[in-house]
């Protein structure tokens, strides 16, 4: 789909929320959720470097990581209940696998400096504002939690989708590829296996603070 191009981002609302998250962004603040938001904060704020992968799908590949690299913390983010209800299980103590939606998440439960990589692989390429992740509101929810040297890591075999992310990270300086093992994602492997192109970027936050305090 090398032609696609973003649909526009829905507004904030007038309190600054986002719209077309799974639940609102403010989820995680209600009483019915303080149970996962207690198990999520005690995950996050434990010792060690913290990775995330948006969308992990299956898990393979985030399983992998986590039992490859176990002085990582791994928190895996799906918004699909049965992929999540699948690979939990196999889940080693390094690695919180939660069915989320990653704009929430990023936006209003991961602490500030705190992450040292995001993953996003593959991202779906929408037609649907409602069902967009990459967008300005999720750059700056991660430039928020990035840890000081930490990076965002992108692939996808959709060129426009590469375009989208170029320019959203558009002045965010290079950066070094987080730790990365030899079991793809599924659609990675669909790329080799069919001799895809596949487009990649690694970024790091621009050092000065942007403007509007975000
Ligand atoms: C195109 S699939 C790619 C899956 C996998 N990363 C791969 O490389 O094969 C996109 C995945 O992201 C998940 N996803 C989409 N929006 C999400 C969001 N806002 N938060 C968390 N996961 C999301 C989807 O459910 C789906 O599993």
């Amino acid at each position: 789909m090398p032609d696609w191009t973003p649909p526009e981002p829905l507004a904030p609302t007038a309190d600054g929320k986002l719209r077309g998250v799974l639940g609102g962004t403010a989820l995680y603040d209600q009483p019915r959720h303080a149970e996962i938001r207690a198990r999520v904060d005690a995950f996050v704020g434990a010792d060690g470097p913290l990775a995330v992968e948006i969308g992990f799908d299956h898990g393979m590949r985030l399983l992998d990581h986590a039992r490859r690299w176990p002085d990582i913390r791994w928190l895996g983010l799906e918004i699909r209940k049965r992929r999540v209800a699948a690979a939990a299980p196999h889940a080693p103590p390094n690695c919180f696998l939660w069915r989320a939606d990653a704009r929430t998440v990023f936006t209003a439960v991961l602490p500030p400096a705190r992450v040292s990589w995001v993953y996003i692989l593959f991202p779906t390429p929408t037609d649907n504002p409602r069902h967009l992740l990459l967008s300005p509101a999720l750059v700056a929810a991660i430039r928020r939690v990035l840890a000081p040297d930490g990076a965002v890591y992108l692939a996808t075999d959709v060129q426009g989708l590469h375009d989208h992310a170029a320019a959203l990270f558009d002045g965010w300086p290079d950066a070094p590829s987080p730790p990365m093992g030899p079991v793809l994602s599924r659609r990675e492997r669909v790329c080799a296996r069919d001799g895809l192109p596949v487009y990649r970027l690694c970024r790091r936050a621009p050092e000065s603070p942007p403007a509007d305090g975000a």
